[in-house]
């Protein structure tokens, strides 16, 4: 064959290959089932390389693979999907789940375990596969099986992993948008957690303090005419317990929404704040403009959480809090100087920051190295088109109307 012979097939084999991933590129920004994806991505794989077959898997916690893809030339040996399958030996499977990177064994033949001979009775005898990873994670792999020995070229690793790519960005998606509905949950979980605390509050409050005043209030009226001094008496405890009652009411209300940020924003609401704190506030820039309420209600929620984990846990001398506009978004920043070490996954007022900032388009950072402080930076989007959820039609333009 002469160079330009060689040269002009190269380029057709190129060629076709852009095609197949065009084509999964667009099944992709579809969003269709994952089984069809799958299928879809093993068959025009195998199309593509010339193989027997072709198929992906997905690794489990317990030392298996499961196969959720699948596709054979006819003849071509294949396995079912839903097979589990050992992870275990010298199999391209468990290569590439020690090394996280592809793999390829070019004979079968004299490889010990049981999946070896499962591969083999099905008359496979050459194996390549690559990675398929989410959020940075080792999720599953794409492999080709070949019948004969030494079937695959050497650059088959690279143009399997160009696949493998194209399934990492249907998964990362769809666990994005798994994560945002999780978090909602979680949110309406705690709204209900909420209530269900207000209405103890309540109960054990102002209601008691209540109930007491008209029970005073009834003996008082009774005792009027014979004995108005033991009725004054229980008008004035009456009195007494009504005020307290108040009182409870009061802290309750603050407590749900502190009227100061609805009535004068933020930067009055975070001044108040800082002056209770229990360590030392010193604030930084505020914006001095009033931010769409939702914004200001999360920015507040973040800081007086913050507050509190840094009076509770950070044994520190002061705390900086700063909030500041950025191209749309509010910037909000508090940041210690004690101990470190926070953990969103130790509590619930760290996830609880997280799914606030979430829910309205945003990402929380939490640095907090041990002995270096904490600093906790939330971005939250002030415009509601910003806050479109990630996945089912993240990636279409933005049409007007
Ligand atoms: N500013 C901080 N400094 C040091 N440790 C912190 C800080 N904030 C949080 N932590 C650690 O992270 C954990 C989780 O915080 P959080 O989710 O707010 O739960 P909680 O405050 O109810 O314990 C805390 O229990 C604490 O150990
Ligand atoms: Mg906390």
């Amino acid at each position: 064959m002469s160079s330009v012979q060689h040269s002009v097939e190269r380029l057709e084999a190129l060629l076709v290959e852009q095609s197949a991933l065009r084509r999964v590129a667009t099944l992709v920004a579809a969003d269709p089932d994952q089984r069809t994806l799958f299928d879809r991505v093993c068959e025009e794989l195998g199309r593509v390389l010339g193989v027997d077959s072709t198929d992906m898997i997905r690794y489990e916690q317990n030392g298996t693979a499961t196969v959720v893809g699948a596709w054979a030339a006819s003849g071509g040996p294949s396995f079912p999907v839903g097979t589990s399958v050992p992870v275990e030996g010298d199999t391209v499977t468990a290569k590439l789940y020690r090394s996280g990177r592809p793999e390829r064994v070019d004979d079968y033949t004299g490889i010990g375990g049981e999946l070896a001979e499962r591969l083999r009775a099905f008359g496979i005898r050459s194996a390549v596969g690559a990675p398929i990873k989410v959020a940075g994670r080792l999720w599953g792999a794409i492999m080709a099986v070949g019948g004969e020995p030494y079937a695959f070229a050497a650059d088959t690793e690279e143009r399997i992993a160009r696949f493998a790519e194209l399934v990492t960005a249907a998964l990362a998606n769809a666990d994005a948008r798994e994560q945002l509905a999780a978090s909602r949950a979680r949110i309406v979980e705690a709204g209900y957690e909420e209530r269900r605390r207000l209405e103890r509050d309540l109960h054990d409050g102002a209601q008691q303090e209540f109930v007491g005043a008209a029970i005073s209030l009834r003996l008082a009226r009774e005792k009027w005419s014979h004995s108005p001094e033991a009725a004054l008496e229980l008008v004035d405890a009456a009195f007494e317990q009504l005020q307290a009652g108040l009182r409870d009411l009061r802290e309750l209300a603050t407590g749900i929404h502190p009227s100061i940020l609805t009535d004068r924003g933020l930067r009055p609401a975070l001044e108040a704040l800082a002056t209770r704190s229990a360590v030392p506030v010193e604030l930084g820039p505020l914006p001095q403009e009033r931010l769409p309420p939702e914004v200001e209600a999360t920015a507040y929620f973040v800081v007086a959480e913050a507050l509190t984990n840094a009076a509770k846990h950070a044994q520190c001398e002061r705390v900086e809090v700063g909030v500041r506009v950025d191209d749309g978004w509010a910037v909000v920043e508090v940041r210690d100087d004690g101990v470190g070490g926070a953990d969103a996954s130790a509590g619930s007022g760290l996830r609880g920051m997280a799914d606030r900032v979430m829910a309205l388009g945003g990402r929380l950072d939490i640095e907090s190295a041990p002995g270096k402080g904490t600093a906790i930076s939330a971005r939250i989007a002030l415009r509601a088109r910003d806050r479109r959820p990630p996945g089912r039609d993240a990636d279409r333009p933005v049409t007007g109307g």
